[in-house]
């Protein structure tokens, strides 16, 4: 078809459709495929009306472009493919060049011209990059998460990315493996409200604007849960488990409105979660109304096979669309195969249409149809990428994500008329700083390293530098240098921790502590420099066993990877300019013995006996203790809070009422600060057991020096919900223990009655 004669058609498409809503039947669950009322049904239904089979699967397949590679390469042909209508979407093209180059064979040599979705790993920004996930967590600050994830929409989109493959909201409790650097942590309340931000945040108010890329909640379901922390490993759990920890953060992410889902390379109970129907059609389709579309991760349909579910990719193909996945990544099963099931009667042709469909609807809601190159824009490329405001939000980011874990006598804050001593294989580190998934993230000149921040606060002559040891390996031939400029500091401040390859996908550890000769630079510097300060700043992507370094040094500060402008931040932490807030998202155990170790585990039938914790025959191990090195919530500050005066508003509550816990917050240190101000509460008896402790809500608020705040939280009923013995979300009466703290580490003292 010429352009004119397509022009032509598409706009009478348009003119009669315009404005002509149609609802449709929804009584039969299984023909979820004709469930839609959007302001696009019309169109879209004329649309698909002129649609080949073939054209239509080509809706359901994503192909990756060559810029980056996250995966095996199935196909080499991809022009081709485009011409030939037959793809949907592109994954790893990116620049508003680029981008715009192949919409324009899809939008002009293609019968249709149907455009193409752009989609992309903006996991913690494009190109200005923020702190990694995790980090981001351990702000607890979700307008400033929502705040990154829109700086981050804002640049991708201008290199014409529709789609970014993020949020992650597995909940992550293993930190052997190396995604969890990509998540929020371990609890299930907190990853939700991180969930809905980064969703909020990427596709704003308004998803036709130019500058809102579609959010994908990821991997769903049960990754995080892969056994001993094995990137990809088979995943074993109860509904107990699923519906109460692992399910709610996506739900979150629905209840927040995310377009797209992407499956699991996990199996899940014996079911790989690529072709599983339970949790696409039954759950996220039926139960919960998703009306977006899913797409596989990479390569996963092929993998059906592997994992030993589908004897070929082709059983393969049909079992991932049979289950509610829409869209295929990068395995061409769908391509290969779909229109021959479909022809043999082995595939209902209204799976495809759905999938169809609900490809099309985003692209209608993206508003491709009226202007497919709106987001391939080389001017505004030019204009938005590393906007010094964008530097400046990722400098405040990094600051925030820092948690002070430990500050012996105040090492901390740094003091300006003092010389250091900076040593580590981090400290003048351009390439770690902005960790792994970092997009197009510049790994040289435009990362600030630690050294570089310090600099702002200090003129070079006080700044005595030596590396003392690689990341990795066994050399200590810098040992020498870094005790000589330890000697001649007046405090030392060492940057160690992992490289950014060490966490992330396919980068699960067994060992969890320092890597090389890190912990043995330490041990040199102590012993030969016993009296001085030593600060030890961290970059890492996962909890670390830092019991050896928890007695050496005087003041551990966690900066994760700090992103794009982390020296800065770090620094403005490290000098006082920001007075240190962040929470831990997840626990640091003493070892990696006691993985999974997280807050709000469930209660042993034999707990230790917090008296006499070695005590035989309860619940305990005979080489460590039960407790973490640092808690969940845990986070020091240079001031000191004091949380008093615990108020309930009632002892006793019903169904339909509000419970009002509030607590007087003091800041009698000697410094202004944000406090991270936690609820929690424990369900004594359950239908199901409850865990020991749950985080229901969190504020955090500033006080001046000397101030004090009254901090309300309200309990309702929907709070105290779960999913019960009888699968119901629902509450159980009885009696439930709250706290408001600082941290997870505390015993309850007050009680409320539900009756
Ligand atoms: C595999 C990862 O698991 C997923 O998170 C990512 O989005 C895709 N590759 C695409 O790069």
């Amino acid at each position: 078809m010429n352009r004119i004669i397509k022009s032509t058609v598409v706009a009478l498409l348009l003119l009669i459709s315009y404005g002509c809503n149609t609802t449709k039947d929804t009584t039969n669950k299984n023909e979820q495929a004709i469930i839609m009322a959007t302001p696009f049904d019309a169109k879209i239904d004329s649309l698909m009306d002129l649609m080949t089979l073939k054209e239509k699967i080509g809706q359901t397949v994503m192909y990756s472009g060559d810029l980056t590679v996250t995966g095996p390469v199935v196909s080499n042909n991809n022009q081709k493919y485009v011409k030939e209508g037959v793809v949907g979407a592109m994954l790893n093209v990116f620049s508003a060049k680029a981008t715009k180059d192949l919409q324009k064979i899809a939008v002009e040599e293609t019968r249709l011209g149907i455009p193409l979705l752009f989609g992309y790993d903006v996991i913690h920004g494009y190109k200005t990059i923020f702190p990694i996930n995790l980090g981001l967590a351990a702000s607890w600050d979700l307008e400033d998460i929502k705040k990154g994830s829109r700086i981050a929409a804002e640049e991708a989109s201008a290199v014409g990315i529709h789609w970014t493959f993020a949020p992650m909201v597995d909940i992550s409790r293993d930190p052997r493996w190396g995604r969890i650097s990509e998540s929020a942590g371990e609890d299930v309340y907190l990853a939700s409200q991180i969930g809905k931000a980064y969703v909020e945040g990427f596709q704003g108010e308004d998803l036709s604007k130019h500058n809102t890329i579609l959010a994908c909640a990821k991997h769903f379901v049960g990754y995080g849960a892969a056994q001993a922390g094995r990137d990809y490993h088979t995943v074993n759990m109860g509904e107990d488990e699923l519906r109460n920890v692992y399910l709610p953060p996506f739900k979150a992410t629905v209840e927040a409105g995310v377009e797209t889902f992407m499956t699991a390379f996990n199996e899940l109970n014996g079911i790989p979660a690529t072709g599983n129907k339970y949790i696409f059609r039954d759950i996220l389709k039926d139960e919960w109304n998703f009306k977006g579309f899913v797409v596989t991760d990479y390569f996963a349909t092929n993998e059906m096979v592997v994992h030993g579910y589908a004897k070929d990719r082709k059983e393969a193909a049909k079992l991932a669309i049979e289950a509610g996945v829409d869209q295929d990544m990068m395995s061409n099963a769908n391509h290969l195969y779909l229109e021959e099931l479909v022809n043999e009667g082995e595939v209902d042709v209204k799976l495809i249409d759905d999938a169809c469909r609900r490809v099309l609807l985003t692209k209608y809601k993206l508003g491709l149809f009226e202007d497919p190159y709106k987001y391939s824009d080389e001017q505004r490329e030019k204009e938005v990428i590393y906007k010094p405001e964008f530097l400046e939000a990722a400098r405040q980011s990094a600051a925030m994500s820092s948690v002070l874990l430990k500050n012996n006598v105040s090492s901390l804050p740094l003091n300006k008329t003092q010389t250091i001593a900076l040593i580590g294989p981090l400290a003048k580190d351009k390439k770690n700083i902005i960790g792994n998934w970092a997009a197009e993230g510049d790994r040289n000149g435009k990362a600030i390293s630690i050294h570089q921040g310090i600099q702002e606060y200090l003129s070079d002559s006080k700044i005595i530098y030596a590396k003392g040891c690689d990341i990795e390996g066994a050399d200590d031939i810098g040992f020498g240098a870094a005790i000589d400029a330890a000697k001649k500091a007046d405090k030392i401040v060492m940057v160690l921790g992992e490289s950014y390859e060490m966490s992330g996908e396919a980068a699960s550890r067994t060992n969890i502590k320092l890597p090389g000769r890190q912990t043995d630079l330490i041990k040199a510097i102590r012993k030969e420099v016993p009296n001085k300060k030593i600060i030890l700043v961290l970059m890492n992507g996962r909890p670390l066993d830092l019991s050896e370094e928890d007695i050496l040094v005087d003041t551990i500060l966690e900066t994760w990877f700090p992103g794009t402008s982390g020296g800065y931040g770090v620094a403005d932490v490290l000098f006082g300019a920001y007075n240190p807030s962040g929470k831990l998202p997840v626990t640091f155990p003493r070892n990696v013995g006691q993985i999974p170790l997280y807050y709000n585990m469930k209660r042993a039938g034999r707990p230790m006996n917090p008296d006499n914790p070695k005590e035989r025959y309860t619940s305990n191990y005979l080489d460590s203790p039960n407790s973490p090195l640092y808690a969940f919530g845990h986070g020091l500050s240079y001031t000191d809070y004091k949380y008093s005066d615990i108020k309930l508003s009632a002892n006793t509550i019903g169904f339909s009422d509000t419970l009002t816990a509030s607590v007087t917050v003091t800041n009698t240190g000697e410094y202004d600060g944000h406090e991270v101000v936690q609820l929690y509460i424990h369900d004594k008896v359950g239908s199901l057991t409850r865990p020991v402790k749950e985080l229901k809500g969190f504020q955090k608020i500033f006080l001046k020096k000397g101030e004090s705040k009254t901090v309300k939280f309200d309990v309702t009923i929907e709070d105290l919900k779960y999913y019960n013995a009888s699968s119901n979300f629902d509450v159980e009466p009885g009696e439930f223990e709250i706290a408001i703290k600082g941290s997870s580490d505390f015993n309850f003292e007050n009680t409320f009655r539900l009756e």
